[in-house]
């Protein structure tokens, strides 16, 4: 069993995705962290609830970010985490964070990417004028929202969308999307030949 650990600075509504996943045996592996940023974040109550060890790392305990981020990859390997998943974690990922912690790192983003990166993206989106967009699962490298797809649904975008109203489809669709994504990645049923993710 893979052991997965998760980064999420909100609301969290893509962990509990993958609790329920998890709880299914859906995922091929078992949740066993849950790090946060922020004190405050619901996520974190969800992982208490769900009986996953939590962390909480707002940056005022430390003296710069770089402390920040070692002590969140201090505590992923006291974990024995091997497989990390973003979830709504707000803060990009340094180059030595990434190089340092030799596992797959995984996040879900509110585009079809490599349209709209960054934030804002369902926002991005309406003001194009597309009138498809979706969500994504890649892997993360050092650039934003930029490294290799593992995973796309499309979303419509219809006609009187608010940001709010397409945020809550996409959202729907990310629900789905990311438990599968990780089982896959988990169950060792992906190959990866540079930026092409193949599904076996
Ligand atoms: C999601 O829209 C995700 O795509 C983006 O941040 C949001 C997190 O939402 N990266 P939640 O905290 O999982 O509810």
């Amino acid at each position: 069993m893979m052991r997965i650990g998760v980064l999420a600075s909100g609301r969290g509504s893509n962990l509990q995705a993958l609790i329920e996943a998890w709880k299914l045996g859906e995922l091929n592996g078992e949740l066993v962290a849950v790090g946060s940023d922020h004190e405050e974040a619901l996520a974190l109550k969800r992982a208490e609830e769900a009986g996953i060890p939590h962390g909480a790392f707002p940056l005022s305990r430390f003296s710069s970010r770089q402390e920040q981020e070692k002590a969140i990859l201090t505590w992923l390997r006291e974990q024995k985490v091997e497989i990390l998943v973003l979830a709504g974690f707000m803060r990009v990922l340094s180059k030595e964070f990434l190089q340092d912690i030799q596992i797959p790192v995984l996040n879900i983003h509110p585009s079809l990417l490599p349209s709209f990166q960054g934030l804002h993206a369902q926002r991005q989106a309406l003001d194009y004028g597309v009138k498809i967009s979706g969500c994504t699962v890649h892997f993360v490298d050092e650039g934003l929202d930029s490294g290799p797809i593992i995973a796309q649904e499309a979303v419509p975008v219809l006609p009187g969308d608010t940001e709010d109203s397409l945020s809550a489809r996409i959202l729907e669709a990310e629900h789905r999307l990311y438990p599968e994504a990780v089982g896959w990645v988990v169950g060792g049923r992906i190959k990866r030949n540079g930026r092409i993710v193949v599904k076996l």
